[in-house]
């Protein structure tokens, strides 16, 4: 099924201008870009996008780290595309996770883990609303659709 996903570059990996290496992937991958902004995010924002982990030790550290430069949030699309995404990025902890991931070839800590994306259809949801407004999302087709699909979307 075609799904939206939010990913958010966190300010390491724009910082380390690893942008372009890691969108190359999402693209080679096959899966559609449909909205993206380079932002400085808020405290407040920061909350709430990480509000799950309110009240967990490590949650002033997670807002500290968000807001200490500009992130590039994108909205991706494609088949599946939420636990497709979170295979591409790897394992929380980037010591474990696999060579080959984002996570896994790019970070060492998990205070330093480069990237975030929605783990789930109803966070997906939320996060994509509290990034992003509707008229900010795009809806266009791509000419190599039926060479990524057998049945084209
Ligand atoms: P994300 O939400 O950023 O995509 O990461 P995730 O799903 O893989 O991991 P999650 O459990 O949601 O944790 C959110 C972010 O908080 C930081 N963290 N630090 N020090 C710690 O024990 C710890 N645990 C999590 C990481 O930046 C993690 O990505
Ligand atoms: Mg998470």
């Amino acid at each position: 099924m075609t799904e939206k996903s939010f990913v958010m570059l966190k300010p390491d990996a724009v910082s380390r201008r690893l942008i372009g290496k890691i969108i190359s992937r999402f693209e080679e991958k096959g899966l559609k870009i449909v909205a993206i902004k380079l932002l400085q995010i808020t405290e407040d924002l920061a909350k709430n996008h990480y509000g799950e982990h309110e009240g967990k030790p490590f949650f002033n550290d997670l807002v500290g780290y968000i807001i200490s430069a500009p992130s590039l949030a994108m909205v991706i699309e494609g088949d599946d595309a939420i636990s497709v995404i979170r295979k591409i990025v790897g394992a929380t902890n980037p010591k474990e996770a696999y060579l080959g991931t984002i996570r896994g070839d790019y970070a060492m800590d998990t205070g330093r883990n480069i990237i975030h994306a929605s783990d789930a259809p109803k966070s997906a949801e939320r996060e994509i609303d509290l990034f992003f407004n509707q008229d900010e999302i795009c809806n266009y087709e791509v000419p190599d659709n039926s060479w990524i699909y057998e049945s084209t979307l």
